[in-house]
């Protein structure tokens, strides 16, 4: 079975939800790590106020006993404690003997660079809000959660997974500078990946291709507009000889311009992806818009928001990375109970003789 993920959860809704199919059975989970990913996912260099509302606790409703899992669907929940604040107007059901969405404010002010105008034309809503909520990159905690228990398995077979941003300092000067300009920035974050064995992913279809679902989980991340593979947009303004990666005897390679992926397959070497995050779309001085109420000019909505979440956007990137090279491992590796999975993995290396 193929791990599955499904998730739902509005951004100021009740909770977030995720549920995780194909796990193998008596994989350990660690909550304290789970949450430990929640944090990281919190905290960053130029945050909003939103997250020190937020602490941000898994909660598993089934899949899961004392501690390991059952090889049944896992379901992870995420509160939003913000919630609180929006029992009326995020109410999943109008409040009772209440007419529906009575005494809320209609958001009609889209802000460019959001879901809020193709949103409300595809969706034929009324209210932006309609469509923000959902956009919103609220329900990556769901998605780093189960990029936690996507770590765990990974961890199994001693593949370890990092993300992280890059060049640190010039991110906060720019922060910086920029909050002081009411504007907002983005950045660059990589993710590494050791321990890969040759083999994961295929050349024989696009769906199989490593470097091809790599990119699409990254792409699917809110704002990241951009991604690479190793030395990426750069080697196309190499020469070939300088550009690859020369094979020694020992079938490692002292380069890796690569990423650790050939032909759509990992090599061995360690994977290295980059994901560009395009500048928080969310002003505090506003962009021109259109009042969709009135058919005005006007100015896009303001609503507390971020200057920068690229460090987030490391932990997030992190958690799709490991999502998508769990997903692959378990279809190479298989497996029901985690010890299966294992051996299988084992049996492999020991066959292409890797250590
Ligand atoms: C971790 C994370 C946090 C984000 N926080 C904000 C935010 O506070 N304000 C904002 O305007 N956009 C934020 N974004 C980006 C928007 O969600 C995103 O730009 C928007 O949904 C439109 O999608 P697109 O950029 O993929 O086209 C965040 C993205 C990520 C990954």
């Amino acid at each position: 079975m193929t791990l599955t993920l499904a998730s739902a959860g509005e951004s100021h809704g009740p909770a977030l939800v995720a549920i995780v199919g194909g796990l193998p059975a008596g994989l350990l989970l660690d909550r304290e790590a789970i949450d430990a990913d929640l944090r990281r996912r919190q905290e960053g260099y130029g945050r909003s106020p939103r997250q020190q509302i937020e602490t941000d606790r898994v909660e598993v409703l089934a899949g899961l006993r004392h501690g390991r899992t059952l090889g049944t669907p896992l379901a992870l929940v995420v509160r939003n404690v913000d919630h609180k604040n929006w029992t009326w107007g995020m109410a999943p059901w109008p409040p009772e003997g209440e007419p529906a969405g009575k005494g809320v404010k209609a958001v009609t002010l889209p802000r460019p660079g959001h879901a809020d105008l193709p949103g409300v034309l595809k969706y034929g809503h009324d209210d932006v809000r309609n469509a923000l909520e959902r956009a919103s990159a609220r329900h990556t905690a769901v998605q780093v959660a189960a990029g936690s228990v996507a770590k765990a398995l990974l961890g199994t077979i001693g593949i370890e997974v990092h993300g992280t941003t890059v060049d640190e300092e010039g991110l906060r000067r720019r922060v910086d500078e920029a909050r002081a300009a009411r504007d907002t920035v983005g950045g660059i974050v990589e993710v590494r990946v050791t321990g890969v064995p040759p083999g994961l992913g295929s050349y024989a279809s696009k769906e199989d291709r490593l470097d091809a679902r790599l990119a699409f989980a990254l792409m699917g991340i809110q704002a990241v507009k951009g991604v690479e593979i190793g030395d990426g947009f750069a080697v196309a303004g190499l020469f070939g000889s300088a550009a690859h990666d020369e094979i020694r005897v020992d079938r490692r390679r002292d380069t890796n311009h690569a990423g650790g992926i050939e032909a759509g397959i990992s090599n061995g070497e360690e994977i290295v992806v980059r994901a560009a995050m395009k500048p928080l779309p969310t002003l505090m001085k506003p962009l021109g818009s259109v009042d969709l109420a009135t058919g005005e000019a006007a100015q896009a909505l303001v609503e507390r928001s971020d200057v920068a979440a690229v460090e987030a956007l490391a932990v997030v990137a992190e958690a799709a990375v490991a999502w998508e090279l769990a997903r692959t491992a378990k279809e190479k590796f298989g497996g029901d109970a985690v010890g299966d999975f294992v051996a299988a993995h084992r049996a492999y290396v020991e066959r292409i003789a890797w250590s």
